[in-house]
């Protein structure tokens, strides 16, 4: 038998729902729990991915555009000077560097690290003789850097080289040529 309120007891103090009452609250909670789970998913991935992105981006902007690769000319190095801008996850920093770029032919480059890999002064193009010296200790490398006579103990550094289109570009970080 049914209360005055359509419960299944009767009298006062009846507390117990009726079938539609649970199933209306049964179906909230579950709709609410649904919905805090689907919120909580997509902060968590979108937070997520703002801390982990900077992290994995594979840099492009790591590349240097050292301008026109036709103004480089066969058989004269030329000193670039260049902005490094270095993201490290959220800060970005910048640093002026150079590169020598040769070219023996105007469709080929090299870029060298300016630094000599002696106890790293700057080098310069002596075009009488075709070689690089440095003024230090009075190292010299050939065009191809490779050490020609002094203290230097090994090639000069390198930066990897890329044309995009007609520009050429490096990746700011020297290898060591043994
Ligand atoms: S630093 Fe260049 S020869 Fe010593």
């Amino acid at each position: 038998m049914s209360g005055p309120d359509g419960c299944g007891c009767a009298g006062k103090g009846c507390t117990e729902k009726t079938p539609e009452e649970i199933g209306r609250r049964a179906f909230l909670t579950r709709t609410i729990v649904a919905l805090s789970a689907v919120i909580t998913a997509a902060l968590s991935t979108t937070g997520l991915g703002y801390f982990v992105s900077p992290a994995f981006q594979r840099r492009d902007e790591d590349w240097v555009d050292l301008g026109r690769a036709g103004d480089f000319k066969a058989g004269a190095p030329r000193l670039v000077e260049f902005t490094q801008r270095k993201r490290d996850a959220w800060v970005t920093s910048e640093r002026r560097s150079a590169a020598w770029v040769v070219t023996s032919d105007g469709k080929t480059f090299t870029a060298f690290d300016p630094r000599c890999t002696h106890l790293g002064c700057p080098y310069r193009w002596d075009a009488g003789s075709s070689r690089f010296i440095c003024p230090c200790h009075t190292a010299v490398f050939g065009p191809d850097g490779k050490v020609l006579s002094g203290p230097a103990p090994r090639p000069l550094d390198q930066y990897q080289t890329k044309l995009e289109g007609s520009r050429l570009a490096i990746l700011p970080k020297a290898e060591q040529i043994t």
